[in-house]
């Protein structure tokens, strides 16, 4: 069936006409970010390969032509290193890293249409052509740069593969960029005492030929292109235009001399391209590769005015997405991203994943416990177009699955399909007061919904329909209609109507839970294709033996799945900290650069100020204040104080409530317009971020209230 649906008209190439109303096929074409293949995948990963693995299955749903390109992103030091480490060619590890990345992939139903490799003949054609292109806009300049050179293990060394003493501190062990213990920001060459994490041998430093791209070359082109409104999440075109797009842009550094695993720069030999070139290429090579199985030119994709390019990343590496890649394409004569779709990070009850506490879960651990669907549906729950962490609450996760997904949807066929096993649905659509009808309409915003990637609110439409279904069928009771035999007609009536809400509410669902969704289709005999299908009732069908759609997530499994996600007594925790684990952990200097350090300040200068360890134990808004939420601190026994914290549009007062947090306890009373203010609450924030991004300093478990703060 064709939809009408005029504000889709925008970008189309494929029209069609039926009975006045004309339908527009967009092609588009989404990727995700390419998982490193030095890594395993995990639930912080899977938080992207959800988000558009749902927007690309609504697509195609709703008629589009939709392809979901990916690949592992393959070169660079750390696969070098990694490969050595385990004894085997590079070729080797890689491949045995994306057979394990297909395999988590598929067992989370993300259904990509081409599953490439930046290592592929298709990615070193593509490099060289737009490279090509980009010396001959003349933004190619190449000179010497000194860095550190392990002699041992025969290669130059990335910063986070040096550590030595702090040149302003003299703290000792401290990384190659800044230090831990005083934050002060230095090249790896100024530290004293380096030494190479790979080898242990004291690094020498060398001199060698680097090639850069000019990026402010491109400086008025990637002003219009980032702040035209349409790319980009507001925050993102802001963060942009204050950090990056108000100065010269920096010159890029693209090439690493060998030895380096990637691939040689065909007019620079011994240089190799940096992997941040190769990998965003990699996701034309993986288009080449479909098209080249499917008999279509990757010119119709990538240099089309007829189709969508759609990326989603994470927030971490906005920089290579919205300047670096846009610039390459421009230069390269290829069409620019139609959006940039930003995520932030996962946290686990409000924390970082963490080894030690067995919150950093790998996809393969998820799966020995935990049925995918449960992981999809939650997350669909929690993400919105915004760019804000998402923060997966063990209790929440329980709660939504069990109450919303199993008591509510999958129960409204489990209460019903055994009654019309041997009759099949009603031959018409019973009067049901008009709920088909109104969650049919109700279609319309749910689509928008999934549209806008707004997945929190599509799934809560959705349960609200799950909400309005539940009371027909328990006014009906169709158990006790089952007792009278003469009432057989009128059960059958209610379980078609039953039956056709819960379809409904499934088609709905089903770019979030495709595995139930088949499943469904299969007991109604009504295999799902179109969204359309949500907006007629099913009649006369044959109903199947019904079987268990979805269990209960049992709080036991998630917590068996915690305790074999903590390293084992061989496996350092430390493990927490190893770069190129995720990439969720390649910190950004980002906010040290916006607000650099302040001046020095001696031990006494700080001894003034008395931090103290405080429980929130009220917080309530201040209803005239735009920002400000009231807090009442118990420092424990009696001692309370009253703060008023600048953080309405970060946090709901209810969550805050119980947590422990640090304040700033000899601090003047202030009187303010709305009362006294007797402290204040820290919380961190970069410079000039959104005032959504703010977060208060909590004290680690263990910490009690009026503990000082050293
Ligand atoms: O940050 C990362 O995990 C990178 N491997 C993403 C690359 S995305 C694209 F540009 F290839
Ligand atoms: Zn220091």
């Amino acid at each position: 069936m064709l939809a009408c649906d005029s504000s889709r008209l925008s970008r189309n190439n494929l029209n069609f006409t039926a009975e006045n109303c004309s339908f527009i096929v967009r092609r588009i074409l989404v990727t995700s970010a390419l998982p490193y293949a030095n890594g395993d995948i995990h639930i912080g990963h899977l938080v992207e390969y959800i988000q558009t693995d749902i927007w690309v299955r609504f697509q195609k749903l709703i008629g589009n032509r939709c392809l979901y390109m990916c690949a592992d992103d393959t070169h660079g030091t750390a696969v070098m290193i990694s490969a050595r480490k385990a004894g085997v060619t590079e070729a080797e590890f890689i491949a045995q890293m994306q057979a394990a990345h297909e395999r988590d992939f598929a067992a989370f139903d993300i259904r990509f249409d081409n599953y490439g490799s930046t290592n592929s003949p298709e990615n070193r054609i593509l490099c060289e052509q737009i490279w090509t292109s980009i010396r001959e806009a003349g933004l190619v300049k190449s000179r010497d740069i000194e860095q550190l050179f392990d002699p041992k293990a025969g290669t130059f060394l990335a910063d986070r593969f040096v550590r030595g003493t702090c040149p302003n501190c003299k703290s000792p062990d401290q990384p190659g960029d800044n230090c831990s213990k005083c934050g002060h920001h230095y090249s790896p060459t100024e530290l004293i005492d380096p030494r190479s994490t790979l080898s242990d041998a004291t690094p020498e430093l060398r001199k060698a030929l680097h090639l850069f791209i000019e990026l402010e070359k491109l400086h008025a082109f990637l002003e219009d292109w980032t702040q035209s409104g349409k790319h980009l999440q507001p925050e993102i075109a802001n963060y942009l235009k204050g950090h990056f797009l108000g100065e010269p842009l920096r010159d890029w550094d693209i090439s690493r001399p060998a030895p380096y695993f990637g691939f040689e720069i065909p007019d620079s030999p011994g240089n190799y391209w940096y992997v941040w070139f190769d990998a965003p290429i990699g996701y034309m090579a993986s288009t080449q590769q479909w098209c080249d199985r499917h008999g279509e030119k990757l010119n119709d994709w990538w240099r089309s005015n007829d189709c969508e390019i759609h990326h989603f990343i994470g927030k971490d590496i906005t920089y290579f997405h919205t300047l670096f890649w846009p610039g390459m394409l421009k230069t390269a004569g290829y069409s620019l991203p139609e959006k940039v779709h930003i995520h932030g990070f996962l946290t686990v009850d409000g924390e970082k994943m963490s080894k030690s506490k067995g919150t950093f879960v790998a996809a393969k651990t998820y799966l020995k416990h935990l049925d995918p669907s449960y992981l999809r549906y939650f997350y669909a729950t929690k993400l919105s177009s915004r760019v804000e962490d998402l923060d997966l609450v063990i209790d929440e996760f329980v709660a939504k699955v069990n109450t919303d997904l199993v008591n509510k949807v999958v129960n409204l066929a489990s209460r019903t399909a055994k009654f019309v096993e041997s009759s099949g649905l009603s031959p018409t659509y019973p009067d049901d007061g008009g709920l088909f009808a109104e969650a049919a309409k109700l279609g319309a915003e749910i689509r928008d919904a999934y549209e806008a990637t707004d997945y929190s609110r599509a799934v809560r439409l959705i349960v609200g329909l799950a909400d309005r279904a539940n009371p027909y069928v328990e006014d009906r009771k169709p158990w006790d209609l089952k007792k009278d035999p003469a009432r057989a007609r009128e059960l059958q009536d209610v379980c078609t109507v039953a039956l056709n809400l819960f379809r409904q509410i499934i088609i709905y669902l089903s770019p979030v839970l495709p595995r139930l969704a088949e499943q469904s289709a299969d007991l109604l005999s009504d295999p799902i294709q179109h969204w359309d299908q949500s907006q007629q009732p099913l009649v006369g069908t044959r109903i199947n033996k019904f079987k268990h759609l979805l269990q209960r997530v049992e709080e036991k499994d998630v917590q068996a799945m915690i305790e074999d996600s903590k390293p084992t007594p061989g496996e350092s925790a430390s493990a927490d900290r190893q770069p190129g684990a995720a990439s969720q952990w390649n910190d950004s200097g980002d906010s040290l650069a916006a607000e650099p350090l302040a001046p020095e300040c001696t031990i006494d200068d700080f001894a003034k100020i008395d931090l103290r360890v405080a429980r929130v134990i009220a917080a309530e808004e201040v209803p005239e204040a735009k920002k400000l939420i009231k807090l009442t601190l118990s420092l424990g026994g009696d001692t309370t104080k009253n703060v008023f914290a600048g953080i309405k549009e970060a946090y709901k007062p209810a969550d805050l409530v119980g947590k422990l947090v640090v304040c700033v306890a000899n601090l003047a009373p202030r009187k303010m317009k709305f009362g006294v203010s007797e402290g204040m609450v820290t919380a961190a924030s970069t410079e000039g971020a959104p005032p959504s991004e703010v977060f208060v300093i909590t004290a680690d478990q263990g910490a009690v209230p009026g503990q000082r703060v050293h």
